[in-house]
């Protein structure tokens, strides 16, 4: 896959959005691997969206997420259901937006520049798969405008990739 990022500093962000979505279905229709497909999903990501310091998955093993592809610095491998925004996102089967990190009760820094986070639950059928956290190192980062390309981003996802058998 590659991508012509020669325009991307032109674009404002909500054309970065509709790129990145664009993108996305470029590289779902064109392989039918879903790791490579989940691995680029989150470069695309990266290299689309601006402001970001990790994009990424967890897994939701057992009752533990668990780790998966992502971009930027190493984080932790493991989130109890109960911990952290993306455990809340889980067990809630919600996305959850949050504008100052440090003012979210149980927020896990792996990374302490992140300031700001976006965490979207992957469900299909009923059933939840895991999340796809995002974290900006600016506070205020993501609005609904974010929360609904996301979400559109893992719909997106969500036909294409087989959860069960990664
Ligand atoms: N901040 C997340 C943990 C994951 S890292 O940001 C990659 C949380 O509170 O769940």
């Amino acid at each position: 896959m590659s991508v012509k990022l020669d325009s991307i500093h032109k674009m404002n962000n909500i054309q970065r959005l509709n790129f990145m979505l664009i993108t996305l279905e470029g590289q779902l229709s064109s392989e039918n691997d879903s790791l490579a497909n989940i691995s680029n999903a989150t470069a695309i990501i990266k290299a689309i969206i601006d402001d970001l310091n990790w994009a990424g998955f967890y897994f939701l093993k057992g009752e533990e997420l668990v780790l998966g592809p992502f971009q930027g610095l190493p984080a932790c491998n493991r989130i109890k259901l109960e911990k952290g925004v993306c455990g809340a996102c889980a067990t809630q089967r919600k996305s959850i937006l949050v504008e100052d990190v440090n003012k979210f009760e149980g927020h896990i820094a792996c990374d302490s520049a992140s300031k700001s986070e976006l965490v979207i639950p992957i469900i299909k059928d009923e059933k939840l798969y895991g999340v796809l956290d995002l974290d900006s190192p600016s506070y205020n980062r993501f609005t609904e405008i974010e929360k609904e390309a996301f979400e559109k981003f893992v719909e997106k996802l969500n036909k294409y990739i087989d959860w069960e058998n990664l």
